[in-house]
């Protein structure tokens, strides 16, 4: 939820609040977009101290809200024009003028970077995200696809990770058939949400979760017998650091599944979704986990489908096929 203090600066106060040209500047932009105060800062072309001095000055006001997600603080106007407060009424006024400022063309251009950047900064983009994501993000036709990536593991007893867990849909499939369940996300956000979602943890199944990357996990060697990639490898650059980790922390002959969309041409997804790629070919995962060591490799059709629907035009909802490969470490494996 937005916050903003209370209005408690005389009038004078605000007025030399918005007295100053870089002030506007921000307030300009937070109008237009909520924003980290790194991102912020890269729009404004301003270090991030200078900005955070502005930012001081600006939260003795209503002016400013801020919307905190674990570690992260997201910024936004905190007033309406014609709200009806003084500080909504200056603003009224002063809104129009924020266009003839010297630097504004070259804010908006830089903004528009910000954003097209966000996708590829992952952590921030789900932070963000996290509180929505159990609506936006997680429309499956049947829920056929996770419990076909947890049935891999049927063996009840084992030590399961689920890498990239979002807000735990696919943990929350392994409540009760995993003794232990690891659920990794970069994300703090995600992880909070995930943490709540789990918090209900059936007695027998212990859960962890940590914070960190597909491509460093925070997990030991040999630690887990198994490791599912839910709706993860998609927004990674690349497949063969991840899947080279999915091998190091399986014991020999754990079993490593991968389970994502399949090619599309929803490019809203990059957006809404924040999806690097556009779903993937089964068949670059199949190699992609052949080239990290697994075997017996496999690829299996599923009866579900993906179906997130478009934000703003209602009546299309994407129908994304999915699929799912798996693969055995090898038994007589030892870390590389
Ligand atoms: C599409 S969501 C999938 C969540 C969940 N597995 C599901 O099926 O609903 C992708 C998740 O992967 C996380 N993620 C993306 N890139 C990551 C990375 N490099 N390392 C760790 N987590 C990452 C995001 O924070 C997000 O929570």
């Amino acid at each position: 939820m937005l916050k903003a203090p209370q209005e408690t600066l005389p009038p004078t106060g605000l007025l030399k609040v918005l007295g100053d040209p870089t002030r506007l500047r921000i307030l300009g932009l937070l109008a237009l977009q909520e924003l980290s105060v790194g991102e912020l800062s890269r729009a404004l072309g301003l270090s991030q101290s200078r900005v955070s001095n502005h930012l001081r000055v600006l939260r003795e006001t209503p002016l400013l809200a801020e919307r905190r997600v674990g570690s992260s603080v997201f910024l936004a106007l905190g007033v309406e024009a014609g709200d009806g407060s003084l500080a909504g009424r200056l603003w009224s006024a002063l809104e129009g003028e924020i266009a003839a400022l010297d630097e504004h063309e070259r804010d908006l251009s830089r903004l528009r970077r910000v954003l097209s950047e966000r996708r590829d900064r992952g952590p921030e983009f789900f932070d963000r995200v996290a509180g929505d994501w159990d609506t936006i993000g997680t429309d499956f036709a049947s829920g056929q696809a996770r419990q076909r990536a947890v049935a891999q593991l049927v063996d009840p007893g084992l030590v399961v990770a689920d890498l990239g867990c979002g807000t735990g849909y696919v943990a929350r499939a392994l409540l009760g058939v995993a003794a232990k369940v690891i659920a990794v996300d970069a994300s703090e956000g995600m992880l909070e949400e995930a943490r709540r979602n789990l918090e209900l943890a059936p007695a027998g199944t212990q859960v962890e979760l940590r914070r960190g990357e597909l491509d460093a996990l925070p997990i030991a060697d040999g630690e887990v017998d198994g490791a599912i990639a839910g709706m993860v490898m998609h927004h990674l650059p690349s497949l063969d650091s991840a899947l080279s980790e999915m091998r190091r922390i399986l014991r020999p002959g754990g079993t490593a599944v991968v389970l994502d969309l399949e090619p599309h041409r929803e490019a809203w997804l990059h957006d809404t979704l924040g999806d690097r790629h556009l779903g993937l070919e089964p068949s670059a995962v199949v190699k992609a986990m052949e080239r990290a060591g697994f075997e017996d490799v496999r690829v299996e059709a599923l009866d579900d489908r993906y179906r997130p629907r478009h934000p703003e035009q209602g009546s299309h909802t994407a129908d994304l096929p999915l699929f799912l490969v798996r693969g055995r470490a090898p038994r007589g494996h030892v870390a590389p």
